[in-house]
Order: structure tokens, then C-alpha cells, then sequence
């Protein structure tokens, strides 16, 4: 590493104490408060992208958004990283929502459109590719290659909540009457705002409800 990656990469620490500072000034028992406990209120699940930083967005502090974040905010029923991220946020911090967060130009979906091949990755976009053969006709009748890229970006959230809600561990909780509720949302880069699919679901009955209509 040259002299000035080192420097930057130090004065990480010095943004660290002087945020940690910030934080305290404002309520000196914040991470003491913090350290005995966690109780947020929301699952986010994002994409990876450095330009969708959950907590930022919806300007958030540590403790109020449990957080996972993969390459273009998939779902996958085989994935145990992602499913054990929702069993402890549903059955042991019981949140109240969770949130499939997309954001326009998503790279990753960008990627599963481009036919081109980018090695290991392209197992993990093969579900974005299924979800784009699922829609071919009303993605192929975009004009241009963003709108394409951004409808597809809309199709995988709203497929990623279905995902979410399949789940032994949703299903589960609905079976209880656990006060659940699952919502797609998706993030413009270009100006910051998140927008709200139309795609909430509250419980069993609601999803079965939505999953006739989409079938
Ligand atoms: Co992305």
C-alpha cells in the first residue's frame, strides 16, 4: 500500500472518533444504551452497492434497521446467509417490517440484461435473469436500454417480496398472527428519493390474495 492509501485508510479512524464524539455530545448514553441491546423495528434487505446505505437513506441510527445487503437485493430460498438474517430478525428481534429495497441502475441487474459473461457472478444474476424471462415481453417493449434496466429493477423487488413471504419463516409468523408486514421499495440514486411499490403485504391472507392475482 503507497503512503497515501495509508493515510486515508487512517484517517478512517479519525472520522470514526470524531462521529462516535458527535454521537455521545448529542446523548451521552447512546451506545451504552446501545451495547445492552438491539430492537429495531425494520429488516432492510438491499442491494450491496456503496450508493444505498440503508441506515442513511432513511436516516436511521444504529439500533433502528437490521440490515442485509447482497448483490441486487435477492432472495433465495437455498440461501442460508440471507434466510438466517431473517429467522433472527422475524422470530428473536421480531421486527415489524421488512423491506426488499431495489434502486434504479442497479449494476447487478444491469449485468443479468448485458449477455455478456462476468465469471461467478453470473450464477448469482441467473435469478435476476429468471425474473426478466418472466416479464420478457413487457421489458422488451421499453424503448431504451434504462428503462429496460429499470423496469427490471421494479420486477425484481416485487418478486423478492413474494420470495420473502414464501418463507417458512414468514409463513410462520403469520401462522401465529405475528404483527408482520412485508413492503418492496425502490431507491433513485439520481436525486436520493425512495419510492413505494405497490406491493405491501401484511399477512397470510393478503399474500395468498396478491399470489392468485399474480398467477
Ligand atoms: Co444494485
Amino acid at each position: 500500500m503507497n503512503l497515501i492509501e495509508h493515510r486515508k485508510l487512517k484517517s478512517l479512524f479519525a472520522r470514526n472518533k470524531a462521529w462516535a464524539k458527535g454521537m455521545t455530545d448529542k446523548n451521552p448514553d447512546f451506545f451504552n444504551h446501545l451495547s445492552k441491546q438491539q430492537s429495531p423495528n425494520y429488516l432492510w434487505i438491499g442491494c450491496a452497492d456503496s450508493r444505498v446505505p440503508a441506515n442513511q437513506v432513511v436516516d436511521l441510527d444504529p439500533g433502528e434497521v437490521f440490515v442485509h445487503r447482497n448483490i441486487a437485493n435477492v432472495v433465495v430460498h437455498s440461501d442460508l446467509n440471507c434466510l438466517s438474517v431473517l429467522q433472527f430478525a422475524v422470530e428473536v428481534l421480531r421486527v415489524k417490517h421488512i423491506i426488499v429495497c431495489g434502486h434504479y441502475g442497479c449494476g447487478g441487474v444491469k449485468a443479468a440484461l448485458d449477455g455478456k459473461k462476468h465469471g461467478l457472478i453470473d450464477n448469482w444474476l441467473g435469478h435476476i435473469k429468471d425474473i426478466y424471462r418472466l416479464h420478457k415481453q413487457e421489458i422488451d417493449a421499453k424503448p431504451t436500454k434504462e428503462e429496460k434496466i429499470d423496469l427490471l429493477c421494479e420486477k425484481n423487488v416485487i418478486e423478492q417480496v413474494s420470495n420473502v413471504c414464501h418463507t417458512t419463516i414468514v409463513q410462520d409468523a403469520w401462522s401465529t398472527n405475528q404483527d408482520l408486514s412485508v413492503h418492496g421499495w425502490i431507491y433513485s440514486i439520481n436525486n436520493g428519493l425512495l419510492k413505494e411499490l405497490d406491493t405491501k403485504v401484511c399477512d397470510s391472507k393478503m399474500f395468498r390474495h396478491m399470489h392468485s392475482l399474480n398467477d
